[in-house]
């Protein structure tokens, strides 16, 4: 009963007459960091919602550490933390006020929630503004304070909807830097649709569309799905003469111009970097630029949430 995992089984849940999860069903273990990619409506929320609790579920259910989050939902939850959307608190108290506060109602008493939020201060590097009211933090700090509530309890599996969402850059970079730090001795399932957070952050990503899991996948084997997987950009002078004795290459399957760069396409299981180096050198080209692509990861999403050959 005490190991670590999530296991969601055949999730529905439905609003009405809309389907917004639809039979959804994963695994989770120690030490993964998993990320719910989707666009807005994809019923990632949902699905949160449902396996913190929060929402019962149309049909299925889920396990937390072996607590069924149906007949169990008391045990479930008291190995979850999570951070709703947009991380509502209560604005008119002080920091250390509400984590005590939310200590108390995690079923601290006494010193112990004192102790509890004092530690959830420390963790989330709050220890300068505990005694401001939540209400006049920045939105970075308000964030901070929305995962301190979340792990007060130290809880084995975070769940965290769209932890950085509205945060700036640098904000994004420190919530991002938390998340890591935490996420060795827990299982972490965050939702996000920005895909450089599941390359930042996540070992395994789950593209959800219409309630549905499309892929599941690590973020490298996500990236090598892309077209551009080792594929060669150049910019370069004179692209169209250039494209034309590339596209000439054995190694070549295809190649592309677009908003001037020359993408060329590799053909079945040939590598292209080195023969098109050598082809620079040999020609004498002036080129400003050479990559090797490890493919894209937008270009990925948008072929697999709306089929079809996305550019
Ligand atoms: N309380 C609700 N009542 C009716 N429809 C809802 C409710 N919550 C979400 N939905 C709908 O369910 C679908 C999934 O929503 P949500 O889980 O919030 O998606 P995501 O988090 O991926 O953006 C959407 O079409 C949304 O409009
Ligand atoms: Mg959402």
């Amino acid at each position: 009963m005490s190991e670590l995992r999530i296991e969601a089984k055949s999730l529905c849940k439905n609003y009405g007459s809309l389907v917004a999860v639809d039979n959804l069903s994963f695994d989770v273990g120690a030490g993964e960091v998993l990320g719910f990619l989707g666009p807005n409506g994809a019923g990632k929320s949902t699905t949160m919602k449902m396996l913190t609790g929060f929402l019962a579920p149309t049909s299925g259910t889920a396990e937390i550490n072996g607590h069924d989050i149906v007949n169990d939902s008391l045990a479930a939850r008291r190995c979850i933390g999570y951070l709703p959307e947009g991380a509502p608190s209560y604005g008119e108290m002080t920091v250390r006020r509400f984590l005590e506060f939310i200590a108390r109602s995690r079923g601290f008493e006494g010193k112990e929630a004192v102790r509890a939020a004092g530690f959830a201060i420390e963790r989330l590097n709050l220890k300068r503004v505990p005694e401001q009211t939540v209400e006049t933090l920045s939105k970075g700090f308000k964030r901070r304070v929305g995962l301190a509530q979340a792990i007060i309890h130290d809880p084995s599996v975070l769940i965290l909807d769209e932890p950085t969402d509205g945060l700036d850059p640098n904000q994004k970079h420190e919530v991002r830097h938390l998340i890591r730090e935490m996420s060795s001795e827990k299982i972490i399932v965050i939702s996000t649709h920005l895909l450089e957070e599941v390359h930042a952050l996540c070992n395994r990503a789950m593209i959800i569309s219409d309630g549905r899991m499309l892929v599941d996948d690590t973020p490298a084997g996500l990236i090598a799905r892309s077209r551009y997987h080792d594929a060669v950009t150049l910019v370069i002078e004179q692209p169209e003469r250039v494209a034309s004795v590339l596209s000439e290459l054995p190694e070549a399957r295809k190649v592309e111009l677009r908003e001037g760069e020359l993408t060329v396409f590799p053909a079945e299981g040939c590598k292209l970097f080195q023969v098109i180096s050598d082809a620079v050198r040999e020609h004498d080209w002036s080129v400003s630029e050479l990559r090797l692509e490890a493919g894209r990861l937008d270009e990925v999403f948008r072929q697999v949430t709306q089929g079809g050959d996305a550019q």
